[in-house]
């Protein structure tokens, strides 16, 4: 096994020195160390070795890959500024896309990444994505969800407000959920004098001044669903959610419901799902978020008439799905942006 760690350096450095314009650079990059490459394919034998036998070899593709990378860059640099020896005319071409190397590039942080996955999965589904803003009153916080003046969820203590609740007529305050983008959108439909179906997600982020530990930040994201219709039952919510947790964590998962209880929806329910966090490992049931059919209150408050439509809402927490599909066991490893951190994922 060592050998073909061996060959691969030999044959990679004299490879890259035969590379001869940035087009063949590039495809030498690929070839040995693109996601593809030759590299990872011999990293990913490793587990069939036995085990006394792995720290060598770790050890070794560590060196392979150091070389591979060293040899790159510096090959990058005379590749990118024109390779020298052409006429000076050639040398630079400002139109070229810039070489950099592998270890360099960046990426967007996981959260966007999981996101913007999200999204795309409910955009198939037919969902549109509708934002809300961050700085919000609570109105669309609390009120218009059928959530009580003296409803816990409204204590100052538990809420990030920037008016004097006691004082203002309509404090400002930083949303404490993403539900407010339900209130927003369908009051939009009833100013268009638009009707539904309305079917819209809104990802973006919440804050609470919650201890922050583990599990707990004062600021993360939802994910939050409203599909409104004529007709619609908590069989389209659940096959919704069913659809949804297979086409992201594939075929075998499924979905749960539990009555719960929201001021926003009746009935109401916290919905889990059973998946297998990372291939091979057993599936297993995380509890995701809250759901329901949205109470005619909700709809009446916004313009819409519950003896036409119906409709279902849900909602949960985006570091929640990441933590678990990428196993990271702390909420506040997303948000410290170390490097080495985000680097694994
Ligand atoms: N807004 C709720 C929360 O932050 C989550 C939620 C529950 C959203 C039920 C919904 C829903 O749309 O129907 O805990």
């Amino acid at each position: 096994m060592v050998e073909t760690l061996n060959e691969i350096e030999s044959e990679g450095l004299a490879a890259l020195q035969a590379a001869d314009d940035a087009k063949a650079v590039e495809a030498w990059r690929i070839a040995y160390l693109g996601s593809k490459g030759r590299l990872k394919a011999a990293m990913g034998a490793m587990k069939d070795l036995p085990k006394d036998q792995k720290p060598a070899f770790g050890q070794r593709a560590n060196e392979v890959k150091k070389a591979l990378e060293t040899a790159f860059k510096s090959k990058s640099v005379v590749a990118g500024s024109g390779g020298g020896a052409k006429p000076v005319a050639q040398r630079l071409d400002v139109t070229e896309p810039g070489l950099i190397a592998s270890e360099n590039l960046g990426r967007r942080h996981i959260i966007s990444r999981v996101r913007d996955e999200l999204v795309d999965v409910f955009g198939r589904m037919g969902f549109d994505v509708a934002e809300g803003p961050e700085l919000e009153d609570d109105e669309h916080n609390f009120v218009k969800l059928n959530i009580p003046a003296d409803h816990p969820a409204r204590d100052p203590i538990d809420n990030f407000y920037v008016d004097d609740p006691a004082t203002s007529e309509r404090p400002r305050m930083l949303r404490s959920q993403t539900s407010t983008v339900q209130i927003r959108t369908m009051e939009r439909y009833a100013a268009e004098n638009r009707e539904p179906p309305i079917k819209v997600i809104s990802p973006g982020r919440v804050y609470r001044p919650d201890t922050v530990d583990a599990t707990h930040s004062f600021m993360f994201h939802q994910l939050e669903g409203l599909y409104i219709d004529r007709g619609v039952s908590m069989v389209d919510l659940k096959s919704t959610l069913l659809h949804f947790a297979r086409a992201y964590f594939g075929e075998d998962a499924e979905v749960r419901l539990r009555p719960s209880f929201f001021p926003f929806t009746e009935p109401s329910a916290e919905f889990d799902m059973k998946i297998a966090l990372k291939p091979g490992d057993p599936p297993k049931w995380i509890e995701l978020g809250g759901c329901g059919m949205v109470d005619p209150n909700v709809l009446t408050a916004c313009g819409i008439d519950p003896e036409v439509w119906t409709g279902f809402a849900f909602g949960f927490g985006i570091e929640r799905i990441t933590m678990g599909k990428y196993g990271v066991p702390d909420i506040r490893l997303l948000f410290e942006n170390d490097i080495r951190f985000l680097d694994q994922l």
